[in-house]
């Protein structure tokens, strides 16, 4: 497709076919409250659901961090009511708006040569139009390297992009990577940095090792209606757009809606919820093309990422419940040399159900689920102090201090046979051989992931 052909397309359908008005948060603010006693914990649940808070993140322990937006209208309320239940807080973000607005105001310097061709940047976040533009550019300067690959459209109707490189004569052949963003729209990092990668890999010559005997698919925003919807109506939207039971509460959340485990723990039947499971596997068009297009390529793909925020986690199958696959010992092993890269932002290593909350439907148990041996969800950066309104000038050193990591992955899997994984059964205690670090403490896989 040609670039311009397919940026008229990419302009036409990102305009938003949105009614709402955008929502203000001016005035909110985030609270963090870390419950000393399961009772408080409870308690703090009850009251979310009974005030309707939004809820970035739930507490999962004693002493771990619940993160609730706090409307102006409800602070007083909220205030005498934690008051009297005598659970301490603290003020993470005290207007959430500000936030939002100090997110993304860097002032971009993009070259007049280069402003032609492509807008990305990786000191700002951009919209849906930059970063298929850049992918679209990319396949168009780098014939031989980059294949931009329409795998389906949204419920929105926009296209759904993935792009492989491949420096093998006959792509395909190599073990390969697949790696995925922006499931959650309000994920902002998510999609920055999995085209960092992409940048990285393609325009870095130094990179070129990280192309030797490996394929990479790399799909930066799997969920684009709930990306676009977060720029232009709700910050904080974190679902897909599609039309439910509920005609007042779109969406699914698409990381309960991939079909392993579909409907278990953690998961929701209420449309209105954040954690909406949908009303079958698959039922999203975005899953559904994404667990396709995978599933045609999973002789070939080893290992599957997939990034979201926030928390800092390296989070390893299965999810839907505290169960180690049987080579659980293979995967911690990998994923605590790639964290160990890391030098700035640190990573707590565990599986998910356990060191989070347990969730069914997530991209990371289905892609295990189908024999991809090393399958892991990356929650980025930060801890709490910014959450999703993470500034835009982290991250390019979210993105630096990550990729090393990828040069691990490519060790593992350039070295890999075609050996499928086995399929004996599950357990759900933790091999005896496994370096269990006891979890680090923290929040949830209920909201975050
Ligand atoms: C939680 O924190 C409080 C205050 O720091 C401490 O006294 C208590 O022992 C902690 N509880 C747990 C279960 O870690
Ligand atoms: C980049 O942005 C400028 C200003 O908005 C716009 O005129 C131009 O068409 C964009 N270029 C591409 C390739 O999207
Ligand atoms: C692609 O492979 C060729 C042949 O092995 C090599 O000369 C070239 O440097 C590689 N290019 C990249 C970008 O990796
Ligand atoms: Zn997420």
């Amino acid at each position: 497709m040609s670039l311009l052909l397919l940026l008229t397309i990419v302009a036409l359908q990102s305009s938003p076919a949105i009614s709402d008005p955008a929502v203000s948060y001016s005035g909110y603010k985030v609270w963090a409250i870390s419950p000393r006693t399961n009772e408080e914990n409870q308690f703090l649940g009850k009251m979310s659901q009974q005030y309707g808070l939004t809820v970035l993140r739930e507490a999962r322990f004693v002493n771990s961090s619940m993160d609730l937006v706090i409307p102006p209208t409800l602070e007083r309320d909220l205030k005498n009511v934690m008051d009297n239940a005598n659970i301490p807080f603290v003020v993470a973000i005290n207007d959430l708006q500000t936030a939002i607005d100090n997110q993304n105001s860097n002032n971009d310097e993009i070259p007049n040569s280069r402003a032609a061709a492509h807008n990305m940047t990786w000191t700002n976040y951009h919209r849906l139009s930059n970063i298929y533009g850049y992918m679209s550019y990319l396949a168009t300067t780098y014939p031989n390297l980059v294949t931009l690959i329409n795998i389906g459209t949204s419920y929105e109707k926009r296209p759904l992009y993935v792009l492989r490189i491949s420096n093998s004569s006959s792509p395909g052949t190599n073990p390969a990577i697949w790696i995925d963003g922006g499931i959650h729209a309000r994920e902002w990092i998510s999609p920055a940095t999995v085209s960092y990668f992409i940048q990285q890999l393609v325009e870095v010559p130094a990179n070129a090792k990280l192309l030797k005997n490996v394929d990479w698919y790399i799909m930066p925003v799997m969920n684009p209606d709930g990306y676009e919807y977060t720029f232009v109506s709700n910050r904080l939207w974190r679902k897909t757009r599609s039309v439910t039971s509920n005609p007042s509460c779109p969406g699914v959340d698409p990381n309960r809606n991939f079909g392993y485990k579909w409907g278990g723990l953690g998961t929701s039947t209420n449309p209105c919820s954040d954690i909406f499971k949908g009303t079958k596997a698959f039922s999203e068009p975005e899953t559904l093309a994404t667990s396709n297009y995978i599933l045609g390529k999973s002789s070939q793909i080893k290992l599957y990422l997939t990034f979201h925020s926030y928390g800092q986690y390296a989070l390893i199958p299965y999810g839907y419940d505290v169960v180690y696959p049987p080579d659980y010992n293979d995967m911690l092993a990998l994923a605590n040399k790639a964290v160990s890269k890391f030098t700035k932002y640190q990573f707590s290593v565990g599986n998910s159900a356990a060191l989070l909350y347990a969730a069914a439907g997530g991209s990371d148990d289905w892609a295990k689920s189908i024999g991809i041996k090393y399958s892991y969800t990356f929650e980025l950066a930060d801890t709490g102090a910014n959450g999703f309104t993470l500034p835009a000038s982290q991250i390019l050193p979210v993105g630096q201090d990550f990729f090393p990591a990828l040069e691990v992955f490519v060790s593992q899997v350039a070295t890999t046979t075609t050996v499928r994984a086995t399929t004996t059964k599950p357990t759900t205690k933790l091999p005896t051989t496994a370096t269990s670090k006891k979890p680090t403490i923290t929040p949830c896989r209920c909201i975050c992931p």
